[in-house]
């Protein structure tokens, strides 16, 4: 079957953010969108020849009909082989597993994570390289110059697609195609970290969970290692199926988006554990009876117990956050003795801390949670340390959490996001604030003092790589911050997302409540970011 070159032009909007290309579905449906986007992926890595990939997606819609496509570009672009999971099947996870494990050139992720799926939703395209991680800066500025002067890609004169669904080996062009269990070698691992005959004879004694997998990838991979293999009983798992269109919700681990999860936690029907997880099975949300774990708690929190863990037992070596992320975590280091790092958000920066073997765990605030056995987040593997951790300190989610606070102190932690802002109105909010913080050091907000006030700038350790204007930075002198940054992944207009943190170590003191002690940051972010004036909006649109 021949290969082809066929001639294309430039479009000019496929600036990857922070996690790759992520647009409308009818947007990636443009004659040659896709295939412009795959031939500067491939123009842009460096000599693949002989050299296999890995290759799955979420299952949203478009996930098959993208996998034929780039499976005929591979071929026609002189790789030796793909992996590819079943049914177009891999969660972001297990193909970051799966490339280290195979040691394979890199890897094609399709996914646009939390975002909804189906025909008028998003779709997104990612890479990854050897080390199982986010393609670093460099190559993705490179694919995106790449795509600005595209002119042709190659593929093959075919119409025929593969069958995706059989797990089996196919010749294309000279190129093998191996369709491989989408879940069996993520598992694996699973088993090799976590004390799964701990975990399994707690729930043998009674433990009872829920975990809402969305109607999107983690489905399989929930019901194989907490139902099949950890004995969780059948429909333990909800929403265990991968739909196209998740079945219509948003597959973003929240108490807003999994909503019916988050009300069963706090019912009197409530399991002792509870959790979630987004589109790809990246981002995790933890929850106990009556008690919602902050994914920044939750980072402190398994640093803290990673001695109950066997395959962290004694080799946490430093724990990195991302900068809007509650500072909760660095507390643990400390008491640890041990370094922690305050990155740019994005997973990518915990990478080369972690090939540097700088850091061994380390969290976002937006539900990313995860360890150096990848380089990605990891849904599952949080919500399987959490199971280890309750195995073996036989107590509750909310008493584990409740101890961790009278020893360390709590960090008070909220983040507003203002959706779909006109992009120039949020640009202008944040040049104002780039203006204002050069001169707030030292200055009074209501009755708090600004110890500090910056636009977050971050040198990496490991390459010396410098990344600018990635968040503004208000600390006070009590140790409350306020963060104002605009989001890197939205699909429509700018998101302004504020981070609010405050900071209790008086045990006495310590609120269930979560809004009312930021009360006062969030009336001075207003104020000083004069939001409501030059946006018009008086409300957040979430708040998680
Ligand atoms: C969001 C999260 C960030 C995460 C990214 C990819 O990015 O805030 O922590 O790394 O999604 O999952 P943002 O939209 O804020 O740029
Ligand atoms: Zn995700």
């Amino acid at each position: 079957m021949p290969t082809i070159t066929i001639n294309t032009k430039p479009f000019d909007d496929q600036k990857p953010g922070t996690s790759g290309l992520r647009k409308k579905v009818t947007h990636f449906q443009q004659a040659h969108y896709l295939e412009n986007f795959v031939q500067s992926i491939f123009d842009s890595i460096g000599d693949f020849k002989g050299k296999t990939l890995v290759l799955g997606g979420d299952g949203r819609y478009y996930n098959q009909d993208a996998i034929q496509i780039i499976l005929k570009m591979a071929a026609a672009n002189g790789f030796t082989k793909v992996f590819v999971g079943q049914n177009g099947i891999l969660s972001t996870p297990a193909v970051s597993v799966i490339i280290r494990k195979k040691q394979t050139f890199g890897g094609i992720i399709l996914s646009a994570s939390h975002n909804p799926g189906g025909p008028d939703e998003d779709f997104g395209i990612k890479y990854n390289t050897d080390n199982g991680g986010p393609a670093p800066e460099k190559i993705t500025d490179a694919i995106y110059a790449r795509s600005k002067e595209i002119a042709h890609y190659l593929t093959l004169d075919t119409d025929t697609d593969i069958n995706l669904s059989q797990l089996a080996t196919h010749e294309l062009n000279g190129m093998t195609i191996e369709i491989i269990d989408s879940v069996s070698d993520y598992a694996l691992l699973m088993n090799e970290l976590f004390d799964f005959t701990a975990i399994k004879d707690m729930i043998a004694n009674g433990f009872t969970l829920c975990f809402d997998a969305m109607h999107a990838v983690t489905g399989p991979y929930a019901t194989e290692i907490l139902e099949n293999q950890l004995g969780s009983p059948k429909g333990s798992v909800i929403n265990g199926i991968p739909l196209e269109d998740f079945g219509g919700g948003h597959p973003d681990p929240n108490l807003v988006h999994a909503q019916h999860l988050a009300e069963l936690m706090f019912s009197e029907q409530s399991p002792d554990f509870g959790a979630a997880s987004d589109g790809d099975g990246d981002r995790n949300m933890i929850v106990g009876n009556n008690i919602f774990v902050t994914p920044s708690d939750s980072l402190a929190i398994l640093a803290a117990n990673a001695d109950q863990v066997p395959a962290y037992k004694g080799k946490v070596i430093g724990i990195a956050r991302s900068m809007p992320t509650s500072q909760a975590s660095d507390n643990v280091a400390k008491k640890l003795g041990i370094d922690s790092y305050e990155t740019p958000t994005g997973w990518k920066f915990f990478g080369n801390l972690m090939d540097a073997d700088k850091v061994t765990l380390c969290g976002e605030e937006s539900f990313g949670t995860g360890s150096n056995h990848i380089r990605e987040k990891d849904g599952l593997w949080a919500v399987l340390s959490w199971l280890n951790i309750l195995a073996s300190r036989k107590e509750s989610v909310s008493d584990i959490v409740h101890e961790h606070w009278q020893e360390y102190g709590r960090n008070y932690y909220s983040r507003h996001d203002y959706e779909a802002i006109e992009t120039d109105k949020a640009n202008h909010v944040m040049s104002g604030l780039r203006d204002k913080v050069k001169t707030l050091t030292g200055t009074q907000l209501g009755t708090l003092t600004v110890s500090y006030s910056d636009d977050f700038s971050y040198t990496d350790p490991i390459d010396n790589s410098i990344s600018d204007q990635q968040g503004i930075r208000i600390g006070f002198s009590n140790g409350s911050r306020i963060v104002f940054r605009l989001s890197g992944t939205g699909t429509s207009g700018a998101t302004l997302r504020i981070y609010y943190e405050s900071y209790e170590t008086d045990s006495e003191q310590l609120n269930e409540e979560t809004q009312q002690p930021l009360k006062e940051l969030i009336e001075q972010s207003l104020i000083v970011s004069d939001l409501q004036s030059l946006t018009g909006r008086t409300e957040p649109t979430v708040i998680t």
